[in-house]
């Protein structure tokens, strides 16, 4: 089959990895007969530095008409000054809301073979852990109403963390379904004893949770939830959160599976259309060195094949030479530990589609 993909590599250590992905997604399509056609589009400080704005109409629009969308990262010192709707991420935000990807599943899984990158003690996670974090991505206060103004302890500065039921709803849906098709545990993670919207959260949860007999569905607090991360992480199967709780507990949940140079991302909207990125950074102080983990990149090209493409034995098998390479010990540096070999960027993304030729 023919597929068209836009590719936004952006800043940083960006066109490295995406560069990656990018061959990783021509060389299954080698093995089992798809064509790719790739088409670049700027979007973050490269799109500031040539058009003056982050995400220009026409990335928008080839995004809008391609298959799905692959994304390496965005931002970096050079544009940190800037004001907020000038800055890199604002392009990001823009992306995400103009395509109406609403919701971000973000996978943490602990690979056998990278136990020992994993800072927590190791009888913590005898089990290893598969949580798959589900974050609401068009709302809260990543897009409430925000501002400065002039109070009596001079300037103030506010965001707003706002919800309605209809974007609560659909969030809640996306996670129950997927908790369904898994360990049918769902964690809705709030923080229902202070803020109203989170109040609203638990209580149109807890209503939706009807139609959901199968999904044994509980609440639990944010904090606690950073907390039972680092305790008990083998606990949880789906954990559905707003924007900025889910941004923040998916970092946590990298760290515990060796690298934030692991995790992809899949941001999907309704129907088959969605966005793969590394939920990582541009990570300036590397780039150019080819020291970049490009997996959290190559498995969020994973995702798109089975996600968007629907091709499973594909994913599967991209996923395979991950593994397979993690397990004969390569390591990029963030990954690294005793015994295993350091790889480059390029190197890493080279042994990966080795792995998938033999596999
Ligand atoms: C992420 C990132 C972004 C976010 C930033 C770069 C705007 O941290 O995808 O997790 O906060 O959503
Ligand atoms: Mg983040």
């Amino acid at each position: 089959m023919e597929f068209d993909i836009a590719v936004i590599p952006g800043d940083g250590i960006g066109p490295e990895i995406t560069g990656e992905a990018v061959k990783s997604l021509e060389a299954v399509g080698r093995k089992f007969g798809h064509g790719f056609s790739f088409q670049y589009v700027d979007m973050g400080g490269c799109a500031i530095d040539k058009y003056g704005v982050p995400l220009p109409e026409e990335t928008l629009n080839i995004c809008r008409e391609s298959d799905s969308v692959l994304l390496g990262a965005v931002g970096g010192p050079k544009w940190d000054t800037l004001p907020g709707s000038l800055r890199p991420e604002a392009g990001l935000l823009g992306i995400r809301a103009g395509l109406g990807l609403y919701a971000n599943l973000r996978p943490a899984v602990l690979y056998r073979a990278l136990k020992g990158a994993c800072p927590l003690k190791p009888e913590l996670t005898d089990d290893g852990f598969d949580i798959l974090f589900v974050r609401e991505l068009t709302g809260g206060m990543y897009f409430g109403a925000r501002g400065r103004k002039k109070t009596d302890g001079g300037e103030a500065a506010f965001d707003t963390e706002q919800y309605s039921v209809f974007e609560i709803e659909r969030i809640g849906r996306v996670a129950f379904n997927l908790a369904r098709q898994r360990g049918k545990k769902l964690c809705s993670v709030d923080k229902a004893n202070v803020l109203e919207s989170s109040r609203l959260w638990r209580e149109t949860i807890h209503r939706l949770k009807e139609e959901y007999p199968d999904v044994a569905c509980t609440d639990m607090l944010v904090d606690n939830a950073a907390m039972q991360l680092v305790r008990n992480p083998g606990q949880f199967d789906v954990i559905v959160t707003s924007n900025m709780f889910g941004d923040i507990l998916s970092d946590e949940a990298s760290m515990i599976t060796g690298s934030i140079g692991m995790l992809p991302s899949a941001s999907l909207g309704e129907g088959s259309f969605g966005l793969y990125e590394p939920i990582h950074g541009s990570a300036p102080d590397i780039a150019g060195q080819n020291r970049a983990n490009p997996i959290a990149t190559i498995l969020s090209a994973a995702m798109l094949l089975r996600v968007s493409l629907k091709l499973e034995a594909e994913a599967d098998a991209l996923e395979r030479a991950v593994q397979k390479v993690l397990d004969s010990g390569l390591r990029t540096a963030d990954i690294m530990s005793e015994g295993c070999t350091v790889l480059g960027t390029a190197e890493m993304g080279a042994a990966v589609r080795a792995a998938l030729d033999e596999g």
